[in-house]
């Protein structure tokens, strides 16, 4: 069965056709993403109203090339899924009524997809992994340890209690003036830099938690950078090597603690943006290699919001014989472990 994936929680307005096969293998027949980051630039964030102007002056366009690109037509597909939440409710509202329009009007079911269910099932789209296994999301808007049991079921082990780790990366870069997403540029910076010559705070690293802390991370930094202000390129440098190797020992401690409890056999997938952090990769990687566990980071492009990976959880749903009605509302939050992401079986 083909499905058409619709994404547009964010600032990315995404389409793409997915194919799952009999033997459940997923093909990607077309991925198409547009971001608006140029659109916020200016702002030094997502600016949700703009957001949502955007995505309906696109969403029909990228659409449109995402069954070009497939080389289908869209009355070919077998479903339509589209993210219902969560998200900024604005967008999710335009991609979620392009959805249950296109649906409507070409006489095929929709499945309403949780954006977040959407990135913890990529690996099976990329790797095919098998259930159970953990979840590592880090995102611009999420940081969370995950246990995926399967389809629509999820236990959350731990979360950020304050920002997520792409915030945190985005802040610093933000403090230190490197323009946005701040990430890729803290990541370029850091490689030039001397990890060492700032200690920066781990917080919550002694403690017996799966949850995350970065706010008090991000003043230690902050501090740091007015102390010695006006900063030279090697400060900066510095700087965000020392916040690197901080944010990359605290995920990988807690990467550990989240392996010992899922015991024998373990596979840690990680999902979201920061997934694409070298730094944070290795450090997964040696903790992986330490507890015996398979590490999985799908290809960047899949592990930023795009819209297979939306098609692919609505291909999941649909193949358990779930669909959802058209008075599926659209949820700005909708936990991974709440009581409403299990099948549901038509309205
Ligand atoms: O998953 P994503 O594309 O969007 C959502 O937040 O849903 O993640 C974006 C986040 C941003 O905060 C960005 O700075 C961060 O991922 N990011 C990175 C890197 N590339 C993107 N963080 C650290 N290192 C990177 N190379
Ligand atoms: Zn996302």
């Amino acid at each position: 069965m083909k499905i058409l994936g619709i994404e547009t929680s964010c600032d990315e307005t995404a389409a793409a056709i997915v194919e799952r096969d009999a033997a459940g293998r997923a093909h990607i027949l077309s991925n198409i993403v547009r971001s608006q980051f140029e659109e916020h630039a200016a702002f030094g964030g997502v600016v949700p109203e703009l957001a949502a102007r955007s995505h309906v002056t696109h969403l029909d366009g990228i659409i449109a090339r995402a069954a070009a690109e497939a080389g289908m037509r869209l009355d070919e597909v077998d479903a339509i899924a589209a993210t219902a939440g969560p998200g900024l409710i604005g967008g999710v509202l335009v991609g979620l009524t392009t959805g249950k329009a296109l649906a409507a009007s070409l006489g095929k079911p929709l499945i309403a997809v949780n954006h977040l269910e959407a990135h913890a099932l990529t690996a099976r789209l990329t790797d095919g992994v098998p259930f159970p296994y953990l979840m590592l999301l880090v995102s611009g808007g999420h940081s969370q340890f995950v246990l995926v049991r399967g389809v629509g079921d999820y236990e959350r082990w731990g979360s950020t209690i304050d920002d997520a780790l792409g915030e945190a990366f985005d802040k610093v870069a933000k403090l230190l003036d490197l323009g946005s997403p701040g990430g890729p540029h803290v990541e370029k910076q850091a490689l030039l830099g001397d990890p060492k010559r700032f200690r920066f705070p781990r917080p919550l690293l002694k403690e017996k938690t799966l949850d995350f802390s970065f706010s008090g991370l991000k003043t230690a930094v902050r501090l740091a950078a007015e102390e010695i202000a006006p900063l030279s390129d090697t400060d900066v440098a510095d700087i965000c090597a020392g916040f690197q190797a901080a944010v990359a020992e605290i995920v990988r401690v807690r990467a550990g603690q989240a392996l010992e409890r899922f015991g024998d056999g373990a596979t840690l997938v990680v999902a979201g943006g920061v997934a694409a952090n070298k730094a944070i990769g290795r450090a997964l990687q040696q903790e992986a290699d330490v507890a015996g566990a398979r590490l999985v980071i799908p290809p960047m492009a899949l592990c930023t919001d795009n819209g297979a990976m939306v098609a692919w959880a609505g291909a999941e749903r649909l193949a358990l014989g779930s669909v959802d009605g058209m008075a599926f509302a659209a949820k700005p939050r909708w936990p991974l472990d709440s009581a409403d992401m299990g099948l549901t079986h038509g309205h």
